[in-house]
Order: structure tokens, then C-alpha cells, then sequence
């Protein structure tokens, strides 16, 4: 490596505060993305970073025609540099664009060490997209294409799958990482292995229950999607003697509006976590951002930490819940995806880990 330009995929996309400051409490898919980094340097070779930041919709450029317009300050990830520079000890150096003259001239001006952060990548059209084109250009810069952004590996877009067609291609610490993570406690959970299966994205969290009942003991629901189990017709999932729904809610206005899982609800989940050796979390029990809707989400991240349990959680939600009535350095693993962890636990390929094969 010592010498080569290094081009990784991380992700950056991270809460920025109003202020348009990253919290320390939010800068985990940062931390996360440090070894591959530090591994780098130490083989002295020149690290160009490249990353999205929310979902911008608006003021899009495009590389055909150029369109070069403002991009929005609110998206750009310049706001994320500084936290990056902080963690790392180390001046980085931010280039306001992902292609074009000023990270060719950027790139040929870096020393062996030294780190460059490209601009958003989603303020390219091309990037969603998939498009080869814009994947070219990206690697014009590179010797070498280095992915470490697992939590980002199920999108097909330019920066995760076209460009390994252009670069010799590898999967960086983290995302191995995380891979090996998840497909062992898939594989061979220590048992008994409980999941914990709340929040809101229905369509993508049904798939993950059915998957989830092969090989764990118990699969705990709470959120929408227990709703959507209760009131809809997923009839195997109901009579699942593995599937756990909530007996009682905590809800507002009639009953049908639930907004958090009951007493006995809890109660009964806690009983079956303090028997658990291995518990995969995603998605909270209730709106917890709302004191009166916390219960359930508060106390199941309290039975975790409990036992001796080796505990995965993931997406940002879950991550949130825990930072707010636990604590994070608690769990055993923290994945940095939710959409990608969630399908990864569904059994679907990820377009990202397809392309580097
Ligand atoms: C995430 O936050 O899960 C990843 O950064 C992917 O972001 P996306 O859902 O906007 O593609």
C-alpha cells in the first residue's frame, strides 16, 4: 500500500445538530470507520474518503450536462470533517467536489499519510443511479478501491458497486467486521438466541421476523410492526410459537392507536431476555422519544445489559434509545447498519458485498 492511492467507500452519514456540529454521542459510524484508516496511514498510503450525508433531494449536480449549482450547506460534509479531524489527531483536508479538477489537483498535491474528504456523493445524481460514468471518474484518482461502508453495502449505487468495476477491489476492516459479526450469530447463535424486532419500516422488518425464526428461539416484537402483525393477515407469524407479540399497549386516543408496549408486555419480554445467550436488537418497542411512550423501549434496553448475554443492536434508532437510557459502551456489538443490517438478517445479497466478489 505504502505509496497508493487508497479510494474508501465509509460511511459518514451521522446526525449534525442544528448548530451544525456532530455530536460526540453521534459520531459512531466515525469511530467505527477509524482502524481501516489508521491502517492506512500506517502503510503509508494516501487515503481519498468518499461518503453521502442524508438524503439530499434538491439542488443535484450532475456530471452530464454539468449543472453546478450551490448544493446545499445542510448536506455537505465539510460539517463532518471536523469530527473526523478530532478523532483521528490529524488534519484533514476537504475538497468542496467528488470529480472533476480540484481532486485531480488535490490528489497529485498528497503526501504518503496524509487524508483527503471528497464532497457528498449524493449531491451527484449519477451516484444513486449506479452510474458507470460517474464510477470511472471517481476512480480516476485511485490505484485501489477500499469498501468499509457495510451499513451503505445494500444500496446499488456508483460508489459501492459500479466502481469495483474500475478498481482492483477490497473490503476494509470494518465492513469484514460487521459481515463476520452478523453471518456468525445468523449461523451459529448461542442459544438461547433472542431477537428483538421493533419500529416503523414494516416492509423491511417482516422479512427479517420470517428469516429470524430458522435459527433463533425467540423473535420479540414490539413497534409498528407488531401493529401491522396484530391487525394485518400474517397469519404464520402469528401462530409462530417463536414470534412474541404484545398482550397490552400503552396507547392514545382509541386502541388502536399504539404507541408503546405495555406492562405485562415487558414484563414477559424481560423474562424471556434474562434466559438469552445471544440477543440481535433493531428498531425500538414504542415512540420513546415521548417520555409517556418510553416504557417499553427503557426497560428492554435495561433487561439487556443485564445478563451475560452477547448482545448485537443496530440502526439508528436502537442506537439512539440506548444512548438515552443505557449505555452504549455496554453492548457487545453496535453495527453501523440498519437498512443494510436488516437485510442482511433477511438473507437478501447485498448489491455492495456482490460487487466486491
Ligand atoms: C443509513 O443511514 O442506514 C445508511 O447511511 C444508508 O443511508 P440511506 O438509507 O439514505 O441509503
Amino acid at each position: 500500500l505504502k505509496n497508493k492511492k487508497v479510494l474508501v467507500r465509509v460511511d459518514f452519514n451521522v446526525p449534525v445538530g442544528d448548530d451544525g456540529i456532530v455530536d460526540d454521542k453521534e459520531d459512531w459510524r466515525i469511530r467505527a470507520a477509524l482502524p481501516t484508516i489508521k491502517y492506512l496511514i500506517k502503510q503509508g498510503a494516501k487515503i481519498i474518503l468518499m461518503s453521502h450525508l442524508g438524503r439530499p433531494e434538491t439542488s443535484r449536480k450532475s456530471i452530464k450536462p454539468k449543472v453546478y449549482k450551490a448544493e446545499s450547506q445542510e448536506y455537505s460534509l465539510k460539517l463532518v470533517a471536523n469530527r473526523i479531524e478530532k478523532l483521528l489527531n490529524k488534519e484533514i483536508k476537504f475538497i468542496d467536489d467528488c470529480v472533476g479538477d480540484k481532486v485531480k489537483r488535490a490528489v497529485k498535491e498528497m503526501r504518503v499519510g496524509e487524508i483527503v474528504l471528497l464532497e457528498n456523493l449524493r449531491f451527484y445524481k449519477e451516484e444513486e443511479n449506479n452510474d458507470k460514468k460517474f464510477a470511472e471518474e471517481l476512480s480516476k484518482f485511485a490505484d485501489i478501491y477500499v469498501n468499509d461502508a457495510f451499513s451503505v453495502s445494500h444500496r446499488a449505487h456508483a460508489s459501492v458497486s459500479a466502481i469495483t468495476a474500475f478498481l482492483p477491489s477490497y473490503a476494509g476492516l470494518l465492513l469484514e467486521k460487521e459481515i463476520n459479526i452478523l453471518s456468525e450469530a445468523m449461523k451459529n447463535p448461542k442459544k438461547p438466541a433472542v431477537a428483538i424486532i421493533g419500529g416503523a419500516k414494516v416492509n423491511t422488518k417482516l422479512p427479517v421476523i420470517e428469516n429470524l425464526t430458522n435459527k433463533f428461539d425467540f423473535i420479540l416484537v414490539g413497534g409498528k410492526v407488531a401493529n401491522e402483525i396484530l391487525n394485518g393477515d400474517k397469519k404464520m407469524l402469528k401462530k409462530n410459537p417463536k414470534v412474541k407479540l404484545p398482550k397490552d399497549f400503552i396507547w392514545i386516543n382509541n386502541k388502536n392507536n399504539r404507541l408503546d408496549i405495555g406492562m405485562e408486555t415487558v414484563k414477559k419480554y424481560e423474562k424471556i431476555i434474562s434466559m438469552a445467550k445471544t440477543i440481535i436488537w433493531n428498531g425500538p418497542m414504542g415512540m420513546f422519544e415521548k417520555e409517556e411512550f418510553s416504557y417499553g423501549t427503557r426497560n428492554i434496553t435495561k433487561a439487556l445489559t443485564k445478563n451475560n448475554a452477547y448482545v448485537i443492536i443496530g440502526g439508528g434508532e436502537t442506537i439512539a434509545a440506548v444512548n438515552k437510557f443505557g449505555d452504549l459502551e455496554k453492548i457487545d456489538y453496535v453495527c453501523t447498519g440498519g437498512g443494510a443490517m436488516l437485510e442482511f438478517l433477511s438473507g437478501i445479497k447485498l448489491p455492495g458485498l456482490e460487487a466486491l466478489k
